[in-house]
C-alpha cells in the first residue's frame, strides 16, 4: 500500500458478518513458536463476495517487528490465527459534521469509519446509520513523508475531503496533521462537529487539547501494545476518569480501544 505497508485479506464470513468500525482482531500465526502472543490489528475494510455478502476482513499494516515483518511473507492460501472482533468500535457518527484524523498508520479504522457514516455500508447488527453528504466528512492524514500515505485511492474514492501532512513537505502541508485539524478549526462554527482520531500518543494528546479549545466531542482509539486482546491479561490497562470524576485503570483491549477524550489522563 506504501513503503513498508501492506493490506492483509483474510477469508472470514463470519468475523466479517459482526465487525465494527474500530474494533479489532487479534492475529497470529499457527505453528510458530517464537511469536506466541498474537499482535492487534484494526479492520480496515470488510470486503464482499460476488452476492455481495460479507466474506471477510482487510487488515492495512506497517512494518515494524517480528510479527509484521512475518506477515510481510504470508502468501494467498496461507492459514492464519485470527480472534475477534474485539473492543468496542467507534460509536455510530450522529453529527452533521464528522473530522477524521489519523497519524502514521493510524489511518487504518477509517475506511469502515467513513463508508458507515455515509451511508455506503453497514457492519454488524447496527441499525442504518444516518447518512451525511461526502462534504461533511473530512480525512486529515499526517505521515513523516509522502512515501508512507498508504490507502489513499480508498479515501479517494469515498469522494470526501482529504487533507494530507507530511513532516518532511513531500506531500500536502508540511508540519504536523494538527496543524491541518487547527488551521481548519480556526474561526469555524464547531457545532454539529465530532472527531474520531487515531495514531501516536503526542498526536492524540494535541488533538484532544485542540477540541477541547474548541468544544467538540472527540474520541480517541488508543493503540496500546496487548498481550492477550480478550480482557485476561492486564497488560493493556489505561488511566481513565470515571463519572464520579475519579481516575481508575482500565482494560483498553475490552473498554476500548476508543474512549471519549475526556476519559483520558492526556
Ligand atoms: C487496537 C490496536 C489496533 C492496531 N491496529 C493496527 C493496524 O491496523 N495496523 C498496524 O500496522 N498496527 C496496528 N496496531 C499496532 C500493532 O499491533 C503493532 O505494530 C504490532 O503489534 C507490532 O508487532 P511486531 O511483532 O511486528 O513488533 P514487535 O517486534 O512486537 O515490536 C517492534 C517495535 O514496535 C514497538 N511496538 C509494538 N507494538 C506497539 C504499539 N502498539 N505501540 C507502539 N509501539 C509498539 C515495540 O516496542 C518495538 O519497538 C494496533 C494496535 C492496537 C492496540
Ligand atoms: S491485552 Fe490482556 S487484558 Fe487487555
Amino acid at each position: 500500500m506504501a513503503r513498508d505497508t501492506y493490506r492483509l485479506r483474510i477469508e472470514a464470513p463470519e468475523l466479517a458478518r459482526q465487525v465494527l468500525p474500530g474494533q479489532f482482531f487479534m492475529i497470529r500465526s499457527p505453528g510458530v513458536t517464537n511469536l506466541l502472543l498474537g499482535r492487534p490489528f484494526a479492520l480496515y475494510d470488510v470486503w464482499t463476495d460476488a452476492s455481495g455478502a460479507p466474506a471477510g476482513i482487510d487488515i492495512a499494516y506497517l512494518v515494524v517487528g517480528k510479527m509484521t515483518g512475518l506477515m510481510a511473507t504470508w502468501v494467498p492460501g496461507d492459514r492464519v490465527e485470527v480472534w475477534g472482533p474485539l473492543g468496542n468500535g467507534f460509536p455510530p457518527a450522529d453529527c452533521e459534521r464528522l473530522l477524521l484524523v489519523a497519524g502514521g498508520i493510524g489511518n487504518t479504522p477509517f475506511p469502515a469509519v467513513a463508508r458507515e457514516a455515509l451511508g455506503l455500508a453497514r457492519y454488524g447488527n447496527r441499525a442504518p446509520q444516518a447518512k451525511l453528504p461526502r462534504e461533511a466528512v473530512t480525512f486529515c492524514y499526517g505521515v513523516r513523508s509522502a512515501e508512507y500515505l498508504a490507502g489513499l485511492e480508498d479515501f479517494a474514492a469515498l469522494g470526501i475531503d482529504v487533507r494530507l501532512a507530511t513532516d518532511d513537505g513531500t506531500r500536502g502541508h508540511k508540519g504536523f496533521v494538527t496543524e491541518l485539524v487547527a488551521n481548519l478549526l480556526q474561526g469555524t462554527d464547531s457545532r454539529g462537529y465530532r472527531i474520531y482520531c487515531c495514531g501516536p500518543e503526542p498526536m492524540m494528546h494535541a488533538v484532544a487539547k485542540l477540541t477541547a479549545r474548541h468544544n467538540i466531542p472527540c474520541w480517541l482509539s488508543l493503540e496500546t501494545p496487548m498481550a492477550c486482546g480478550f480482557g485476561a491479561c492486564f497488560s493493556c490497562v489505561t488511566k481513565v476518569k470515571q463519572p464520579s470524576g475519579e481516575w481508575d485503570y482500565r482494560r483498553t483491549c475490552v473498554e476500548g480501544p476508543i474512549f471519549h477524550a475526556e476519559q483520558l489522563a492526556l
